[in-house]
């Protein structure tokens, strides 16, 4: 098979994957690189499949020093036709990338982990690939384990307990980037987030590594535990090794469901994300859409669902946008989050969401 995407053109025998679904946030990878500027940075991409990561790269955002792993044969087969066929120069390595960290090689400047289903199993060998100032992007496919369909295997994978309710996205995101943040910890290295995506069936991070024990530590005290009430959707979050949070929702009295670590620091770099969103060119609509809501998106930990809050006050649905309007009015800060499509991002408290929820419902009647 021949695949166009971007500027590369790809062969994949049957073996190899490649999955089309995924070119929308190989175009954002490739703004990525390119915001990070300097073409004469190191990429490795270790997980290659068919190369077009790494070609892409090569072909878009000017890389010229390139490494590509992978450890299946076949799949450095197709990688080494694709080279040739894009005229991309790159080092071809067939082993795992856990093997290769561990035989000296590296430091990269930038690291592209796209493995199949959870990072986890790779992410302490790549550090050992890392340096001081190398930017890592990291996708994860087990979003369901992410999002607690199965908490038990979030403990075991993540060493984290997951949310499953409107927030899990969000929640599993954190808690991925929380992994992170401790592994990058144990080698002396914090960690800047610059981009945060949930999208489909995927988690991918953006971020930089800073060197330092006092950056390592300064990473993880980012890190923290969430609380979320079972019926009145108010939520906590608190930074902090040591869970300090209600067991009880000190709004209604309910159940709160509990969770973390995660990070709770920021997710987004916006200056990164206004750079890339002004260079988005080619990349996909959704995506392109989803990179303008995070411009806009408060950066702060969860947000309210419209959906859960009218069906907890018994009261029919609200047109998100009005109740955002009526917060502005109000002097809040509200906007809408990648997180859920009718999900509010706010600095406002719930009191004042239910009066404006309540409020823009009457609006709606009328
Ligand atoms: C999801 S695919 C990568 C897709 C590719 N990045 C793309 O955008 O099309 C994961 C790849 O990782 C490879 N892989 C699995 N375990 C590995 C390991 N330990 N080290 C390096 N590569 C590995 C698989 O052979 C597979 O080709
Ligand atoms: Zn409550």
């Amino acid at each position: 098979m021949l695949y166009t995407e971007g500027k590369a053109r790809i062969e994949c025998s049957k073996s190899t994957f490649l999955n089309p679904k995924m070119a929308g946030l190989r175009d954002l990878s490739v703004l990525f690189v390119r915001a990070l500027g300097g073409d004469d940075k190191s990429l490795l991409d270790a997980t290659a499949a068919t190369g077009i990561r790494g070609i892409r790269y090569g072909l878009e955002a000017g890389i010229k020093r390139i490494t590509l792993i992978d450890i299946n044969k076949g799949a450095c087969r197709d990688a080494k036709v694709n080279l040739k066929r894009n005229g991309v120069k790159a080092a071809l390595v067939n082993d795992s990338v856990q093997g290769y960290a561990n035989r000296g090689n590296g430091p990269f400047d930038i690291i592209d982990l796209d493995p199949f289903g959870s990072p986890v199993p790779y992410l302490y060998d790549i550090m050992k690939l890392c340096h001081g100032d190398t930017a890592l992007m990291v996708t994860a496919t087990d979003t369901a384990v992410l999002c607690g369909a199965h908490a038990a295997a979030c403990l075991k994978q993540y060493g984290a307990r997951p949310l499953h309710n409107e927030l899990c996205k969000e929640a599993g995101t954190r808690i991925l980037l929380g992994f992170i943040a401790r592994a990058a910890a144990q080698f002396n290295f914090g960690i800047s987030v610059h981009l945060s995506i949930s999208n489909m069936h995927y988690m991918r991070v953006f971020l930089s590594l800073r060197k330092g024990a006092k950056e390592a530590v300064e990473s993880v005290k980012q890190t923290g535990f969430a609380a979320s009430c079972r019926e009145c959707r108010f939520f906590a979050a608190s930074k902090g090794t040591v869970p300090c949070l209600p067991q009880r929702c000190g709004e209604c009295g309910a159940e709160m469901e509990r969770a973390g670590p995660m990070w709770l620091g920021n997710l987004y770099n916006k200056s990164i994300v206004s750079r890339m969103l002004s260079a988005k060119a080619g990349i996909t609509d959704n995506l392109a859409e989803q990179l303008s809501l995070i411009v806009k998106e408060p950066d702060t930990p969860f947000f309210y669902s419209m959906p859960a809050i009218t069906r907890a006050l018994g009261i029919g649905s609200v047109s998100p946008g009005l109740v955002i309007r009526l917060l502005k009015r109000r002097g809040y800060d509200a906007a809408p989050t990648q997180f859920l499509a009718e999900g509010i991002k706010t600095d406002a408290k719930l009191g004042a969401i239910v009066r404006a929820v309540k409020e823009s419902g009457r609006a709606e009647a009328q």
